[in-house]
């Protein structure tokens, strides 16, 4: 077994997320709406939780100056192969989200299709203030929050998933657990491939969109709004708050 750390995309998990959601994939309509927020906005971007590039590269290639953070070396080393193949430059930066450090100012801190909600809860408010600290004076952040609307304890999915190298990954992705008290899902995913073994827990927290406000405002963050389902309105069911706020 190589991986089993809670939250991790290792080298099979990273593989098939880039393989089913390569650069431009937009996920309801994400892609679009960042795209639209951005290229209004002067300054240096920061992806937190970067990935594979799927939202970065189209960013980039619209001249949006877009850096990089994750703190899945697997992850980063597909997001600079996927550079090189879209013949894009960025600068990465390997790092947990509660402590990087860089000299840099962003103007916007993004971290879309519910990244954040892989924060363990207890650290949230180390990465906020981290996020604040590396905030230009005008600075603003953008999170989108999702909410388990399909998420069925006791349901579990198996399929073969086939690279474009041929290469078969067999998949088991097993919905364990719904913690109503403490706002998260419990999910187990195994990836096997030849003798190649991955187990990645999966949990995701999800906050009231009253408890967020207060959270943010308790940081003292300004010009708190929320967007529901990047303004789609044919969308009925909510399933992605953005929180745009403020220093
Ligand atoms: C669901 S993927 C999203 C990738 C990309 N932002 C997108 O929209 O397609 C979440 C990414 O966040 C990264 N990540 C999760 N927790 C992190 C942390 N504590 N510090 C840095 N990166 C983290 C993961 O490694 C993964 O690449």
């Amino acid at each position: 077994m190589k991986n089993n750390k809670k939250n991790y995309y290792g080298s099979l998990s990273s593989l098939v997320y880039d393989q089913t959601k390569p650069p431009g994939t937009s996920i309801d309509g994400d892609i679009q709406f960042y795209t639209n927020e951005l290229i209004q906005r002067d300054g240096i971007v920061l992806e937190a939780g970067v990935g594979n590039g799927r939202m970065a590269i189209p960013l980039l290639r619209k001249g949006i100056e877009v850096i990089g953070l994750d703190n899945s070396e697997q992850m980063l080393n597909i997001y600079k192969q996927n550079l090189i193949k879209y013949n894009m430059e960025s600068e990465l930066i390997l790092s947990d989200l509660k402590e990087f450090k860089t000299d840099l100012k962003f103007e916007t801190i993004i971290m879309p299709n519910g990244s954040f909600c892989l924060l363990d809860r207890e650290i949230i408010t180390l990465v906020l203030n981290n996020f604040k600290a590396h905030l230009t004076e005008n600075g603003r952040i953008y999170l989108d929050l999702i909410f388990p609307i399909s998420f069925k304890p006791g349901n579990i999915h198996e399929y073969d998933f086939a690279c474009e190298n041929g290469d078969i990954i067999k998949i088991k992705n097993k919905s364990i657990s719904m913690d109503w008290i403490n706002q998260k899902t419990y999910t187990e995913l195994e990836y096997t491939r030849n003798s190649e073994f991955e187990i990645q827990p999966f949990t995701l927290w999800w906050y009231g969109v009253e408890e967020f406000k207060n959270i943010l405002e308790e940081l003292e963050f300004k010009n708190i709004k929320t967007i529901q389902n990047y303004n789609n309105a044919k969308n009925l069911n909510l399933k992605t708050l953005t929180f745009i706020f403020e220093k």
